[in-house]
């Protein structure tokens, strides 16, 4: 039996790991991030004072790298490593990486009934043939506040019209890059995430009916 996968795409901060945990709970599905291990990467580089333009410095660092963890952790939420995070992904090499280690991931739990991934491509790229794909939409104003909050509530020193800024360049550079840049899967079904998450899951019920 071949694996279940739902993906979700949408711009930084509109609220992907909060609908993939919530589907992840609900129908006992695997949960997993692409964009904290593009941050993992971020977090690697920046350990090792690699600077983001130095590509052949990266791609040594990336061949060196024996066991990637898939751990959640607050250092990898800071401004600086999304910003970094966004400028790395730009380059195929480092998305193949990444691609790899989601294929390998979900070879490695076969036994699995299903995976709900998210990210900026996963519904374009790296699993087109999924059983369902989200888009989430929701204005910039309302991502950046709830990403302060996020911040804030986290112990993160934060200035919301800063927030904003970031979340627009990198909304800019992650639409705009050559390879699998952000865009609306085909058949898509999107998800309007900009009033209460009561309302949104209304919508996400209606479309896991079958699952
Ligand atoms: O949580 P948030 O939406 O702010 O960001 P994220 O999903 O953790 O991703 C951080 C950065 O990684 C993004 O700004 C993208 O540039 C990059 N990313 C990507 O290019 N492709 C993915 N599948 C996931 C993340």
């Amino acid at each position: 039996m071949r694996n279940i996968i739902i993906t979700i795409d949408g711009p930084a901060a509109s609220g992907k790991e909060k609908i993939a945990k919530f589907i992840s709970r609900k129908w006992k599905f695997k949960h997993l991030d692409s964009g904290l291990l593009y941050r993992r990467l971020a977090l690697i580089l920046l350990k090792d004072e690699i600077n983001d333009r130095d590509l052949k410095k990266i791609k040594k660092r990336i061949e060196k790298i024996k066991k990637i963890s898939f751990q959640k952790s607050k250092k990898l939420r800071t401004q600086e490593i999304s910003q970094l995070a966004s400028k790395i992904a730009i380059h195929q090499f480092v998305r193949q990486y990444v691609n790899n280690l989601q294929y390998n991931f979900v070879n490695k739990h076969k036994k699995i009934r299903g995976f709900v991934i998210d990210g900026r491509d996963i519904g374009s790229v790296v699993f087109k043939k999924a059983d369902l794909k989200l888009y989430i939409e929701v204005n910039s104003e309302i991502r950046a506040k709830r990403r302060y909050k996020q911040l804030i509530d986290s112990g993160e020193k934060s200035i919301y019209r800063k927030i904003l800024k970031d979340i627009k360049l990198r909304d800019k550079k992650d639409k705009l890059r050559k390879n699998s840049p952000l865009v609306i899967p085909d058949e898509a079904h999107i998800i309007n995430n900009n009033y209460s998450f009561k309302n949104t899951i209304v919508q996400i019920n209606k479309l896991m009916e079958n699952f």
